[in-house]
């Protein structure tokens, strides 16, 4: 079985944060996770993480999913895979050839693909080691590959330690290898902190397996985008960047339409339907997935949520809820988790849902909040009207049967129970549950006093 070891321990002093850097987040998600997900994608789950600066950040992120090992002191990357070699050591007396993958926790582009490729490769030629590799246009800060006359790999030099000749070479090292793990636990005795800054490289094993007559190997990519990685906040913006347009692209190729990119944010996982089209400041987080011929925008952000066919959102915020086939939603409207809005509903502007069910073809469309509710079909829900669901100390449901006429400025004091049919006077306060058909109507006497404002300019004159 193969292994992998994701290195994360470094503080990324140059990101100016007390987190650590894998837990920067490219298009919503941390680019450990991103590294994560290559390698589960690319069949590898036996998988630890080297955790240092702020362990117990990372730890609490992982959650107890994979192995992590501490790494006390940051003294270089080797030194990082050295905390780890109990981990190898794990089941190789059944598996003596096995593999182990090594990969860089601020380099989230690395994909399932190159992975078995250069795996397959790394095995063909009984390597030792397999490093993969890329020409960079701009190789400052990378490691460079260094290459024997037949074309072969000699080492790595990294740029503080590279001469002006070798500071030209633009192959880099991207920070992930194969090793084979008895390999790779022989190598890292051998490697030691004669640099110049007096760090355990791990990049040194190469030069090492050579030297002892082991072979060592290059993957080229060709795609040298999988190899980008972020020493600093500019660069994580360019990953975030280039992710943002990455993703836009694909949903473009599927038939989305966008008429610019301004301030459209997508996460990686969502599922957009053929047709759809997105207007600008639209933000859509977590695991959402949209329907078919959908307009969605300008200016909202949608989280975790299931969205039908042919649904209208603008200026609307949503999250953790499911919102069906033909729903209008907005201007300025909040659905709030665990909402349920049925087909052909229209809510907004400047409406609040919260743990609510919405029938079909419900009207609620002005100046509402209804939370811990569920309204029935095609009621139609005047402006101003309030489920009163919190009594300062509990929270309580209201139920609003089908074809109800809830009044304008309604107040319904929870828990209680309207039936169908009923109907609501503006203004009227429920305080007890309505049997079906009925009228509530809560309004003290109407009082008029005529030429009062006279009277009251005259008194004042
Ligand atoms: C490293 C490589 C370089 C390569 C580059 C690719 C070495 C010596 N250099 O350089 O050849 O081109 O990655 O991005 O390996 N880490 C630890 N503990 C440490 C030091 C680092 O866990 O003591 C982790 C960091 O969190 C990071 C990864 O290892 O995820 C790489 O460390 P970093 O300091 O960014 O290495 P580079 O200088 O970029
Ligand atoms: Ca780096």
């Amino acid at each position: 079985m193969n292994k992998a070891v994701i290195l994360a321990g470094g503080q990324g002093k140059r990101m100016n944060a007390d987190i650590p850097k894998p837990l920067f987040t490219v298009l919503g998600e941390p680019m450990l996770e991103w590294v994560i997900s290559a390698c589960e994608n690319a069949g590898i789950s036996d998988i630890c993480v080297v955790k240092g600066y702020q362990a117990e950040m990372l730890e609490e992120y992982l959650g107890g999913r994979y192995t992590t090992v501490l790494q006390a002191e940051r003294l270089g990357t080797g030194h990082a895979v050295m905390q780890a070699i109990p981990f190898l050591e794990e089941g190789l007396g059944d598996d003596p050839d096995g593999n182990t993958l090594v990969l860089c926790g601020d380099a989230p582009f690395i994909d399932p693909d190159t992975i078995s490729e250069s795996l397959m490769l790394h095995k063909q030629n009984g390597n030792a080691v397999t490093v993969i590799t890329a020409d960079l246009p701009n190789p400052k800060g990378y490691g460079r590959i260094l290459r024997t006359s037949g074309g072969g790999i000699s080492g790595i030099v990294e740029q503080k330690d590279a001469t002006e000749e070798q500071r030209a070479i633009r192959e880099v090292n991207s920070g992930t290898y194969w090793f084979r793990t008895a390999d790779l636990i022989g190598l890292l005795g051998k490697i030691t902190d004669n640099n110049v800054q007096k760090e355990y490289y791990l990049t040194d094993t190469i030069a090492i397996a050579i030297s002892e007559g082991k072979t060592a190997g290059a993957f080229k990519s060709e795609n040298a985008d999988i190899i980008r990685g972020a020493n600093n906040r500019r660069d994580l913006f360019e990953l975030n960047e280039y992710a943002r347009r990455e993703v836009i692209n694909k949903h473009l190729d599927n038939g989305v339409e966008f008429v610019c990119m301004d301030g459209i944010i997508i996460d990686r996982s969502v599922e957009i339907g053929q047709g759809t089209q997105i207007l600008p400041g639209t933000i859509l987080r977590h695991g959402t997935s949209i329907g078919k011929n959908c307009v969605i925008g300008p200016n909202t952000t949608i989280d975790g949520c299931v969205v039908g066919n042919s649904v209208e959102m603008n200026t609307a915020q949503a999250y953790d809820s499911v919102i069906e086939d033909n729903v209008v939603i907005g201007p300025y409207v909040h659905i709030r988790p665990e909402s349920r809005v049925k087909k052909g509903a229209r809510i907004g502007d400047f409406v609040e849902i919260k743990n609510s069910v919405i029938g079909e073809d419900t009207a609620a469309a002005h100046l509402i909040y209804i939370g811990d509710s569920d309204v029935g079909r095609k009621v139609n829900v005047g402006a101003g009207t309030v489920t009163v669901n919190f009594n300062g100390i509990a929270k309580s449901r209201c139920e609003i049967g089908d074809y109800s006429f809830i009044g304008s400025n309604t107040s319904l004091i929870a828990p209680v129970r309207l039936g169908k049919g009923v109907y609501t006077a503006a203004g009227t306060t429920v305080t007890r549950d309505l049997p079906d058909y009925a009228l509530a109507i809560d309004r003290g006497e109407l009082k008029v006093k005529e030429g009062y404002t006279l009277r009251k300019l005259n008194t004042k004159k």
